[in-house]
């Protein structure tokens, strides 16, 4: 009976030996555990954010990416404007021979403006806010021209040429005696007009 009574003991000791070994961390211990997650935390978002800006969100041929359009797509000079709703632009060939693409949305309130050929003008059917071939504004409560997207044409000798920060139309007229190979139109960048200009 004895015996029994010591390896109980002994057993209790043992028990009492492990609880002991899992130590509660101290207030100090907990607020380094807290400092440890939150400067973890905030090196996680600045990876995360760093990623997301480092890489393109939109593939190629999707909306918000780059399209390559066929020289076959741009317009006759001085001819009406080719619109294509797939890309969500109008490609309009001017009679300086200067080309521009066009966002199809209108700067109001976002409807859709169509080419009016006996009027020579883009004209949005919602509220009447008219505008020139260009782009530029001509009347009605739209609050600036129409927005750009940049366009990069590339040459048969190579060179390049691409649609400046203000979004003015391209001058073909200073590449003549070249064939363009190809266009390359960024939808991620639009150039909004600062006003009626
Ligand atoms: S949305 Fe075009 S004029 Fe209002």
């Amino acid at each position: 009976m004895e015996v029994v009574q010591g390896v109980q003991t002994r057993a209790t000791n043992r028990q009492t030996d492990q609880s002991v070994d899992v130590s509660i961390p101290n207030r100090r211990e907990f607020l380094y555990y807290i400092w440890g997650a939150s400067i973890a935390m905030v090196v996680g978002e600045v990876i995360g954010a760093t990623l997301w800006f480092a890489y393109p969100r939109f593939r190629a041929g999707e909306f918000g990416g780059v399209f390559k359009l066929d020289p076959t797509q741009v317009p006759e000079r001085g001819g009406p404007p080719r619109g294509e709703p797939a890309i969500r632009i109008w490609m309009s060939h001017l009679e300086d021979d200067s080309v521009i693409a066009l966002y199809n949305v209108c700067t109001h309130l976002g409807c859709l403006y169509k080419w009016v050929d006996t009027n020579n003008r883009f004209e949005c059917p919602c509220h009447g806010s008219k505008f020139q071939k260009s782009g530029l504004y001509i009347s009605g409560p739209a609050p600036r021209s129409l927005d750009r997207f940049v366009m990069t044409i590339t040459f048969d000798d190579g060179t390049q040429v691409t649609t400046n920060e203000t979004g003015d139309p391209i001058p073909l007229a200073e590449y003549q005696g070249r064939t363009i190979m190809d266009i390359a139109l960024d939808t991620g960048r639009r150039i909004l007009r600062p006003g009626k200009v």
